[in-house]
């Protein structure tokens, strides 16, 4: 099966035009399932909270998170996007998950960074894996990865693909993905945006991009530039992260001693 990240750079606070960017792109890739980026059609450096409210929106119902689903029955794919979400009065940093049949699942990241502990609830759902006829995948998105907890409770629950939308700022996460994928044996699909913003009067960021496919074996399959934007595509043969055996001697979550972890 055919796995795909888009990593580009979003127009803050121009809906519109990020989604059609992403519109544009996935109607013309042969892929199964297509990760996007972390907030990829708002942006992300917020700086009020009503600015917040007003580009986010409700799943399943808002423009973006409709779009997608249309997209995602008119192409028969799995998208994973980010997207700021409102739910009840309070914003969240979320993921849809969208497949032939429409939505599927949502994500709200659980480890906010930085200054989105000033816009965004942390998620209140937990890690979550929905069995797909491309087999099983969970979500968590950017700084979750700083939490290997977040990978490990993934696989634990039978995860093969983690799909990671990101808006990487410190350099190490495609490094540490290898980590991630060897340690769980499950396949990663980090789509990270490229460029900077810089909004009033806050500090410039910078985004990495260094989009990455990662193997269960910890190979990296591919790692886009730092700065280009890419569709890339990759065949990936899923049933290769449901063996948790290192050898005949040890197997990934039997071998845990659970009893001497916090
Ligand atoms: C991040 O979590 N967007 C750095």
């Amino acid at each position: 099966m055919k796995v795909s990240f888009y990593q580009f750079a979003p127009e803050f606070g121009n809906i519109k035009h990020n989604l059609r960017k992403a519109e544009d792109v996935i109607a013309s890739a042969a892929t199964d399932l297509i990760v996007l980026p972390e907030l990829f059609n708002t942006g992300y450096q917020f700086i009020s909270k009503k600015e917040v409210k007003s580009l986010s929106e409700k799943i399943p119902s808002g423009f973006t998170t409709s779009a997608i689903i249309k997209l995602s029955v008119k192409k028969n794919i799995h998208i994973v996007a980010g997207i700021a979400e409102n739910n009840k009065g309070k914003t969240y940093n979320s993921a849809v998950l969208t497949g032939p049949d429409g939505l599927i699942g949502v994500y709200r990241k659980t480890h906010l960074f930085y200054e989105e502990k000033l816009w965004f609830s942390p998620g209140d759902m937990g890690f979550k894996v929905w069995q797909t006829p491309l087999g099983n995948i969970g979500i968590m998105i950017c700084f979750d990865w700083f939490f290997p907890e977040s990978a490990r409770t993934l696989a634990l629950r039978g995860t093969d693909i983690i799909a990671h939308p990101s808006n990487l700022i410190l350099p190490h996460c495609p490094d540490a993905m290898v980590t991630r994928c060897i340690e769980n044996r499950v396949f990663a699909v980090t789509a990270n945006r490229i460029g900077s913003e810089q909004r009033g009067d806050k500090e410039k960021l910078m985004f990495i991009g260094k989009s990455q496919i990662t193997s269960p074996m910890g190979e990296i399959l591919y790692r886009a530039s730092e700065d280009k934007e890419e569709l890339t595509v990759m065949e990936i043969a899923v049933e290769k992260a449901g063996d948790k055996n290192l050898n005949s001697f040890n197997n990934l979550f039997n071998d845990r001693k659970k009893e001497f972890y916090e």
